[in-house]
């Protein structure tokens, strides 16, 4: 049986997974839902956060798909054991994957690791938690990085504006040097240029690639998923094309339908 695999974010950010989604499976179909009606979800609450998850995934459940990769470290970190006590299908995060990937190369190192995130994110603790699950010895240091998801939206991923936050953001963490540092958010990634010339030295962790990872876990290497990739927004369907193309390096993305995510 096919098998069609939903990838959903509040916005851009989630294309991270989708392009790692990409390289993994080639010419394998998937669908794209990007709430940009909504985003961002990292400056709202817990009980907000896990509306919209359960909409985001109804939605994509109803356009048929049989497993669900939650590409967004602030749905993952706020609402994941209620989204798979509510459906179904299965469901992967980013927290526990990218946990686990910074854990082995901090258990190899120095026992450090730096964890950027949405302020819920931070606020919520659950990738420290996971680490400390898996080696309770290892540091932790998280810290909230609002701005870096505006800039992402806005095209901001390069030049002067991105380097001026992630010198104040990521200053303080420059002495505690850690041997993995979690890009917690998806949209993270879409900055890695900046944030490296910034965290000299230490290993990115992309957490929406090791979500896609854990899902070819599950899937298998010859899964049926036949078709084009679909993508959905909730708003502004010509930005999110104008920028899915340069943030997936292609000509065309194909259609970006718009859809009202509040009716599901
Ligand atoms: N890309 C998301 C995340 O991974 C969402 C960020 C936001 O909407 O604030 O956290």
């Amino acid at each position: 049986m096919a098998t069609t695999i939903g990838i959903f974010d509040s916005g851009l950010g989630g294309l991270t997974a989708a392009a790692e989604f990409e390289k993994l499976f080639k010419n394998k179909k998937y669908i794209y839902f990007g709430d940009t009606a909504r985003v961002p979800y990292g400056t709202k609450s817990a009980d907000t956060i896990c509306r919209y998850a359960f909409q985001d995934t109804k939605f994509l459940i109803n356009k048929g798909a049989s497993l669900i990769i939650v590409a967004c470290g602030t749905v993952s970190a706020n609402a994941m054991d209620k989204l798979n006590s509510k459906f179904d299908v299965p469901i992967i995060g980013v927290v526990e994957p990218a946990a686990k990937k910074a854990a082995e190369i901090a258990s190899a190192g120095k026992g450090r690791v730096t964890v950027l995130g949405t302020a819920a994110t931070v606020k919520s603790n659950a990738y420290e938690r996971a680490i400390k699950k898996i080696d309770s010895s290892i540091e932790v240091l998280s810290v909230p990085c609002p701005m870096f998801v505006p800039l992402v939206e806005n095209g901001y991923t390069h030049g002067e504006a991105a380097m001026l936050f992630a010198k104040e953001y990521l200053q303080p963490t420059v002495s505690f040097d850690a041997d993995a540092v979690i890009l917690g958010c998806t949209h993270y990634p879409h900055l890695s240029d900046v944030i490296s010339q910034v965290l000299n030295g230490s290993t990115l962790v992309n957490s929406g690639k090791e979500a896609v990872v854990a899902a070819s876990k599950l899937l298998g290497a010859d899964f049926v998923s036949e078709g084009d990739a679909e993508y959905y927004v909730s708003d502004a369907p010509e930005c999110f094309e104008h920028l899915a193309r340069i943030f997936m390096k292609k000509d065309a993305v194909g259609k970006v339908n718009c859809i009202d995510i509040e009716s599901f």
